[in-house]
C-alpha cells in the first residue's frame, strides 16, 4: 500500500502530478491518491479531481483517487504528502504583486515584498499541516512545492519534526536550457547547482570528464524556450554575466537587471494587469477544459503556466525516495555546511543524492566572491521572514524588507509592509 496526499489538490496544476504518477506506476504503484482542499477551493477540487479520476481510469491502473475537504482524514497513515496550496488563492497573489508595484517596486509572488507577504500567509498553514502529520503520519515525507518554497521549507526544518524536502521546477528548466546550449541530451552532462530557491546558480557543467562551464557561459540564453513562462525575457548585461563565472537562474534578472524588469512589469501591468491576473484568465480557460467529461489527459494549455516540469520534479523525487535510487536531484534541504558561509540550520537549494534516507547535498567549492555576499544577504532576509511568520513580530517583518535587495529601506519599506499586512489581515492570525 502506498498512499499519497496532495494538499491544494484543487490546483490547476494537479493534472501534471497525476500524469507523473501514472507514467511511473510500474516503479511506484500508488494505491491511493488523496486530493485535499479547503472550502474556498471546493469547486475547483471537484472539477480537477474528477479529471484526475478520469485520467487514472483511462490509464487502467489500480489506484483510487479521493477528493476531500477533511485534511486529517486524508493524512492518516500517508506515506508522502505534497503541498501545492495557495493561501488566499490568486486574489491574494494579485495583491502581493500590485501593492509593491504601486510604490514603484517589483511586484512578484516570491521575490521582494510580495514574497514576504506570501511567506507570512503560508508558513502558519504549513506548520499546522506539520502538526497534523506529527500526529497522523509521523514517518511520512513532506514534499513542499508551496512558494516561497525555500523559505517555507526552512520554517518546517526549524520548527517541526517532519522530514521535509522543498522543490522547484527551476533546476529542471536550467538543465534543459544547458542541454539546448550544448546540443546534447540532458543525460550527457552533470549540472551542479547551488544557492537558494529562486536564487540558484549553476557552478559546474561536467561533460566527458571536463567542466564545460566556459562554453555554456559564452552561449548563455536569456530567452530559452525552457525558461518558466512567468519570468520576463530581459537580456543579461553580457560582460557582467561572463565575469560572474557561474550560471544565474532566470529569477536573477530581478536582481541583476532590476530597473529593466520593473520597467517591463509596469508596461505589462498597463497592458494585461499583473502576472496573477494573467494567470487567473489562464486558469479560467483551463478549468473550462477540465470540466469536459471527454477529457482524460493533461491538456497542452497547462504549459502556459510557469510550473512546467513540476510533476517531473515531484514524481522523480518521490520515486527516488521510495525506490532508494541514490539519484542526483536539485532540492531544498538543510544546509549542513554545503554553503560554508551560511548557518547549518537554514534551507538551501542544491544538487543532492536522493534515496530512502532523504537528500544528501554534494560537497561544493566555497561560493565565489561574485555571489557569496548576495547569497548571504538573501539568506538573512529569508531568515527574518521565517522569524516574522512564526512569531508575528512586526520588527522582524520590517527587518526582512529592510534587508531585501528589491525593497528600499526606511519609510517605503514600512508603508509597503503596512499595506500588505492590512490587505491580508484575514490570513495573518499571528500579527
Ligand atoms: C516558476 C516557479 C514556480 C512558480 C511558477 C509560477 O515555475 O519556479 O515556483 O510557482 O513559476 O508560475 P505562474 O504560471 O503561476 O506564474
Ligand atoms: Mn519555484
Amino acid at each position: 500500500k502506498l498512499k499519497i496526499v496532495t494538499i491544494g489538490g484543487g490546483s490547476s496544476y494537479t493534472p501534471e502530478i497525476i500524469e507523473g504518477f501514472i507514467q511511473r506506476y510500474e516503479e511506484m504503484p500508488i494505491s491511493e491518491i488523496w486530493l485535499v482542499d479547503v472550502e474556498a477551493g471546493r469547486e475547483k477540487l471537484e472539477i480537477v479531481g474528477n479529471l484526475a479520476k478520469r485520467m487514472v481510469e483511462a490509464a487502467g491502473i489500480d489506484c483510487q483517487v479521493h477528493l476531500t475537504l477533511n485534511r486529517r482524514e486524508a493524512l492518516k497513515d500517508a506515506d508522502f504528502v505534497t503541498t501545492q496550496l495557495r493561501v488566499g488563492q490568486l486574489d491574494a497573489r494579485i495583491k502581493d504583486e500590485r501593492i509593491p508595484l504601486s510604490h514603484g517596486l517589483i511586484g512578484q509572488e516570491t521575490n521582494g515584498a510580495g514574497g514576504l507577504a506570501k511567506a507570512l500567509r503560508t508558513i502558519p498553514v504549513i506548520l499546522d499541516i506539520c502538526r497534523d502529520m506529527e500526529e497522523l503520519c509521523p514517518d511520512a515525507w513532506l514534499i513542499n512545492f508551496t512558494n516561497p518554497s525555500g523559505i517555507v521549507t526552512e520554517a518546517v526544518l526549524k520548527h517541526s519534526k517532519i522530514k521535509c524536502i522543498g522543490l522547484c521546477n527551476l533546476s529542471q528548466s536550467m538543465q534543459r536550457m544547458v542541454a539546448e546550449i550544448l546540443g546534447v541530451d540532458k543525460s550527457r552532462f552533470l549540472l551542479q547547482l547551488i544557492g537558494l530557491n529562486h536564487f540558484l546558480y549553476g557552478t559546474h557543467v561536467y561533460m566527458d570528464g571536463k567542466d564545460v562551464m566556459p562554453d555554456v557561459l559564452r552561449n548563455l540564453k536569456y530567452d530559452s524556450v525552457h525558461k518558466p513562462k512567468n519570468i520576463p525575457d530581459i537580456p543579461w548585461l553580457q560582460e557582467q554575466i561572463q565575469h560572474l563565472g557561474v550560471i544565474p537562474c532566470p529569477y536573477h534578472q530581478y536582481y541583476y537587471a532590476t530597473s529593466d524588469v520593473l520597467e517591463k512589469q509596469l508596461h505589462e501591468f498597463e497592458e494585461h494587469g499583473t502576472r496573477g491576473e494573467v494567470v487567473q484568465a489562464v486558469e479560467h480557460e483551463l478549468f473550462e477544459l477540465y470540466r469536459n467529461p471527454q477529457l482524460h489527459e493533461k491538456p497542452k494549455q497547462l504549459e502556459q503556466r510557469g510550473g512546467a516540469y513540476y510533476s517531473e520534479a515531484a514524481c522523480e523525487l518521490i520515486s527516488a525516495i521510495y525506490n532508494d535510487k541514490n539519484l542526483l536531484m536539485t532540492v531544498n534541504v538543510r544546509n549542513n555546511g554545503a554553503i560554508r558561509s551560511l548557518p547549518d540550520n537554514v534551507a538551501i537549494e542544491t544538487t543532492c543524492v536522493i534515496g530512502r534516507y532523504g537528500a544528501i547535498p554534494l560537497n561544493n567549492d566555497p561560493l565565489p566572491a561574485t555571489v557569496s555576499g548576495l547569497v548571504s544577504l538573501m539568506k538573512s532576509w529569508e531568515e527574518m521572514a521565517v522569524e516574522a511568520a512564526v512569531t508575528g513580530d512586526y520588527g522582524a517583518a520590517l527587518q526582512a524588507l529592510t534587508l531585501n535587495p528589491l525593497v528600499p529601506s526606511g519609510k517605503v519599506a514600512k508603508v509597503v509592509l503596512d499595506e500588505l499586512l492590512e490587505a491580508h489581515r484575514e490570513y495573518l492570525p499571528q500579527f
